[in-house]
């Protein structure tokens, strides 16, 4: 016996993406971060490859676009590349070949019945803020940053009514600062903490610009990649790591965003550490007045929290977030085989309950939910057609959670899958594959997988048969 799944009018059934996973670097001014680190450290990058091409979005925007309404989405994020668009990056000016780009790729998605949703930060700070001003270290580039997702809003809000600050801040902070995965790979906890808080009055700095000079009809908000905690037992020392790790990792941006301060225990605990970020009070009541409109949530994997294995106290190191806790991996859980993520659809109803109960009932969309497969050509038939039956059933676990929490009155109006074409991704390149389209790297044709055919049954119906 089957179940339908309604979903509610107007829903977002769509993919998300980024400039710099997909763009490629053509005709590109600046390097950002990530460019740069591919120019210095090409061994690091999976197979080696970087983003000089990446899945060629620059040159084939209106044969993907094309693609990604044959498989019924209704809504597409994708990002402005800071390091593309603007030309002078001190006063600000615009690239006059990055303008005619954007502009015709706002129009092609209109043109195919795609809503624009626009994202102004995917990891990809021109490289040039790092060298000169030590990038999101300095309140400078804040400046600079508010000054570029301005101009955003004046040349494209007419057109795009959906805007995210960021993408995934907390990932800034714990690849560049605390664990070695991004450029400028830093490991220094003060350091990871005045960059958190540096990125939360951008943001902040950004919504500012925001009301002042966008269209009326548009709305702006975060994407934050939440993962929701859960303790290890209910003794009072994993239940403390456990209520720690959540302030620190979705606490901060959560509630800064939504109700425009930072968690009073948090600060606490920082103060109390020594690792306070320096701020003023001009500066908080900025943020207090500048909070969003909705939020984007990227879930793909729950937190298994445990107190940390040496007391505290006893820990002879410099100040470090994680000194309080200790992830781990609970033994018999699903796995997602090739990112060792545990599969745990349950938790999107936890969020959606957080959100309703904690976070005002904001409005909220699924921003990115997904699943990485290395070498997916194993289940290409011999159509060519990936016969990805497992992303399928991913995809119905979670929207299976997501329904339960609207039914009980969360405010969720969307889910967008990471992605909707296999793009690169960072230091794994191509190793994990998570679109609903495939892509070949080597002669860049696109092939629609069996999950595209489903999404679009998906998304007519507005309902999932269950
Ligand atoms: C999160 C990020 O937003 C995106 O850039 C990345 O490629 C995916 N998750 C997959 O790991």
């Amino acid at each position: 016996m089957t179940e339908k799944l309604k979903f509610p009018k107007d829903f977002w059934w769509g993919a998300a993406t980024s400039g710099p996973q997909t763009e490629g670097r053509f005709n590109k001014k600046h390097a950002n971060v990530f460019d740069y680190w591919y120019e210095i450290k090409p061994e690091l990058f999976h197979n080696q490859v970087g983003p000089d091409t990446a899945s060629n979005f620059y040159n084939s925007y209106k044969e993907d676009i094309k693609l990604m309404k044959e498989i019924g989405l209704n809504s597409v994020r994708t990002s402005i590349q800071w390091s593309r668009l603007i030309d002078d990056l001190e006063t600000g000016s615009v690239d006059a070949d990055a303008l005619r780009f954007y502009n015709d790729v706002i129009d092609e998605f209109i043109k195919n019945g795609i809503r624009p949703i626009m994202n102004l930060h995917h990891f990809d700070l021109p490289v040039e803020l790092l060298r000169q001003y030590g990038g999101w270290e300095n309140k400078h580039v804040t400046d600079l940053y508010a000054k570029f997702a301005k101009t955003c809003f004046e040349l494209f809000s007419d057109r795009v009514k959906d805007w995210f600050t960021f993408n995934e801040p907390m990932v800034i902070v714990e690849g560049g600062y605390l664990y070695d995965f991004h450029y400028p790979q830093i490991i220094d906890g003060k350091k990871a903490v005045q960059v958190a808080y540096n990125l939360q009055l951008a943001s902040s700095k950004a919504i500012a610009e925001f009301r002042k000079v966008a269209a009326k009809d548009a709305k702006i908000g975060i994407i934050l990649n939440l993962t929701p905690p859960y303790p290890a037992s209910d003794e009072s020392e994993d239940l403390k790591a456990s209520h720690i790790a959540n302030l620190w990792k979705n606490r901060l941006f959560m509630d800064a965003s939504v109700h425009g301060e930072f968690p009073a225990e948090l600060v606490d605990l920082l103060t109390s550490e020594d690792a306070i970020w320096t701020s003023t009070p001009e500066e908080l009541a900025l943020i207090k007045a500048n909070t969003i409109d909705y939020l984007g949530v990227n879930f793909y994997h729950p937190d298994r929290v445990s107190r940390p294995e040496f007391s505290t106290n006893s820990l002879a190191v410099d100040w470090m977030p994680d000194k309080f806790w200790k992830e781990y991996h609970m033994p018999g859980r699903r796995m997602n085989h090739d990112k060792g993520w545990e599969i745990y659809p349950k938790a999107m109803y936890d969020i959606a309950m957080d959100v309703k109960e904690n976070y005002k009932n904001i409005p909220w969309f699924v921003s990115e939910n997904g699943m990485g497969v290395s070498r997916e050509e194993r289940w290409m038939g011999e159509d060519g057609v990936i016969q990805d039956d497992y992303r399928i059933t991913f995809i119905k676990e979670h929207l299976y959670w997501v329904h339960k929490g609207i039914e009980e009155g969360s405010n969720c109006f969307g889910y967008h899958l990471w992605t909707p074409i296999d793009c690169w991704s960072w230091l794994n390149s191509y190793r994990n594959r998570y679109g609903f389209i495939s892509n070949n790297i080597h002669t860049q044709v696109k092939t629609i997988k069996k999950s595209g055919h489903f999404i679009k049954t998906v998304a007519e119906a507005n309902a999932l048969d269950i």
